[in-house]
């Protein structure tokens, strides 16, 4: 019964990953003490940044020129994405970030959106029961209290050291100026103008030239102009965070929601406050890895995994050979069975997060796995831990020329989030409340199963999967990396760390390679498509695994930084879409 609604999702999430045109990155090639030619992603020597957009990766690059840090810089690439890539990067959203400075302290800090007050358990269920997606999915409702400004906020009072307003002037006039729309954009847009009519029940700055039949059609290459949203940042560099919390832009954005029959109040806003909280810290032989805790899932999935397969020698076996995507397929379905259980807001729910990603225990998941054939998700539940009593997206990398690195992981949740468009104010607002568990065993829009302790609470933050990762290696910074892609950022960001540690991938190598992706329920294994030979799939097929493969689909976009040997860096951004890494 629980697989019933998985095609449709299935099919609905894949509808949202439109492959993209391949960009052209400078190259260069290196040896590995194996032999293998390194094809290089953007080499510099001490500044660099990855995004999803060139614009934001050049504004983040020119603040650390200036002489700002990296967290002047993720805030300007942060704000700049609000502009230049409204699919997901937005004020109306929430994200996580993991750091490290230059003195190798660490640190991550939560600003996820948070349930309204007035949500309840059962505030997607019709009369019998049952889910109706679309409430979570799209319109008012859906919305989750934002977390973006006051993350920036508190980012920039620990952590910054540019004056805030310096930080958002560039911002502010490529929101005056105009961003260049690419042909990705163009498809997507044209492909949502009618819905965000609809939801909208009025045209909107990205329906307006953008539907089929408007005469003064927007080409790929024009300039869009967000005069709305550089009057909001204005006043947010000039107010400060009670701006968006408490000011103008409060009222102007809960009279918005409310307007439309949400359910969001002014104190909802007043009483939102971004968390600092301890970054989930594991070892991989010699490598160690900073992760985003709870409420994301990211950090505690990537560790649980990692140490599940430590004991494998995916060397010997190959890269992305039957043997290792066994093991790694097999670790991802035990580590998500234990996400859906154990996974949610750790301010609401104990969780054995000590326990999930030891040794031990990593080592008692694995015992009942074969290379001779598939274990059906059917037979894997959550894992006992004894004494345990209870219950679209972007993603940007960048490093400084201090030694200071970021992965921030930031999202609206999907494609433009809930569609509803606060015209007055510039930008889209977050669906993430679709990220709970709307009713226990039903999948989300990512086909993922949540129970009791991601259930849907006043004030709660929703779980997520959302990876930010910093690597350091031999007590050195070594890589950061993440990417979006929903339930399957968790599988990209560990496959991506594991083509450079254990293949000897270069950067842009490891984020450009084909990813394969299992999340324990539905119980088949993703494979991106044209990438994987017949023969290994009929292998697998042999052994029990469902094989998926679809055109449309990809999976995650990642952008990482990595350090090389001599100290340079070198930006990885992922083939996959517009992402561009800027340097110097
Ligand atoms: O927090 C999460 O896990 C999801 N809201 C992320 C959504 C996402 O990555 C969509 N992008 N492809």
């Amino acid at each position: 019964m629980l697989l019933k609604n998985y095609t449709s999702h299935i099919l609905a999430f894949s509808k949202c990953l439109i492959l993209s045109f391949f960009i052209v990155l400078t190259a260069c090639k290196t040896e590995t003490p194996h032999e293998r030619t390194i094809e290089r992603g953007k080499i510099a020597d001490s500044i660099m940044v990855v995004s999803a957009r060139e614009e934001a990766s050049r504004i983040g690059a020119e603040i650390m020129r200036k002489g700002g840090n990296a967290f002047d810089a993720l805030i300007a690439v942060d704000m700049a994405l609000n502009v230049a890539y409204p699919f997901a990067g937005s004020l109306g959203g929430g994200g996580f970030m993991v750091y490290r400075k230059a003195n190798g302290e660490v640190g991550s800090i939560d600003y996820r959106e948070k349930a309204p007050i007035a949500a309840t358990h059962d505030m997607y269920l019709d009369a019998e029961g049952n889910p109706v997606d679309s409430l979570s999915r799209q319109g008012p409702l859906a919305v989750g209290v934002p977390g973006s400004i006051a993350g920036m906020f508190a980012i920039h009072e620990k952590l910054g050291s540019l004056p805030m307003a310096e930080i958002l002037q560039p911002v502010i006039e490529l929101a005056e100026n105009g961003y260049q729309i690419t042909d990705n954009q163009l498809a997507r847009f044209q492909y949502y103008a009618s819905v965000f009519d609809k939801v909208n029940e009025k045209e909107t700055l990205y329906s307006i030239g953008f539907r089929e039949s408007d005469s003064t059609k927007i080409k790929s290459g024009d300039l869009v102009k967000n005069p709305q949203l550089a009057e909001t940042l204005k006043r947010i560099a000039a107010n400060g965070k009670q701006e968006f919390y408490e000011g103008e832009t409060a009222q102007k954005l809960v009279e918005f929601i409310q307007n439309h029959g949400g359910i969001i109040t002014l104190d909802d806003l007043k009483s939102y406050e971004a968390v600092w909280r301890k970054p989930i810290i594991s070892n991989y032989k010699n490598l160690r890895v900073i992760g985003m805790p709870p409420p994301s899932s990211g950090g505690v999935c990537l560790a649980e995994i990692l140490k599940m397969i430590e004991p494998y020698d995916l060397k010997s076996f190959g890269h992305n050979s039957v043997k290792s995507i066994q093991v790694i397929t097999e670790a991802e379905r035990r580590a998500y069975a234990d996400r859906s259980f154990f996974l949610g807001d750790p301010d609401f729910n104990d969780i054995p997060i000590d326990s999930l990603t030891s040794k031990d225990y990593a080592v008692k998941r694995m015992t009942n796995f074969s290379f001779d054939k598939a274990t059906p998700s059917s037979e894997v539940k959550h894992g006992v831990i004894s004494g345990y009593e209870s219950m679209e997206t972007t993603h940007f990398s960048l490093i400084d020329q201090y030694g200071n690195a970021v992965a921030l992981t930031t999202t609206l949740n999907g494609a433009y989030g809930s569609k509803l468009y606060v015209d007055e104010l510039g930008f889209f607002l977050n669906n993430e409340m679709d990220d709970f568990s709307v009713k226990p065993g039903e999948p989300n829009m990512f086909g993922l199963i949540g129970a009791e302790a991601n259930k849907i609470e006043p004030q709660k933050r929703m779980l997520s999967s959302m990876t930010p990762t910093i690597v350091e290696k031999e007590g050195k910074l070594w890589m950061t990396v993440g990417t979006p892609g929903g339930s399957t950022i968790i599988t990209s960001v560990l496959q991506t760390i594991l083509n450079v540690a254990v293949f000897d991938y270069g950067m842009q190598e490891a984020v450009d390679a084909p990813r394969f992706h299992h999340q324990w329920l539905p119980d088949v294994v993703t494979f991106e498509p044209d990438a994987f030979g017949k023969e290994l799939l009929d292998t697998l097929s042999n052994k029990g695994y469902e094989i998926r493969q679809e055109n449309s689909v990809i999976l995650g976009k990642v952008d990482g930084v990595l350090v090389l040997p001599d100290g340079s860096l070198e930006g990885g951004a992922d083939r996959r879409g517009d992402d561009t890494a800027v340097g110097f």
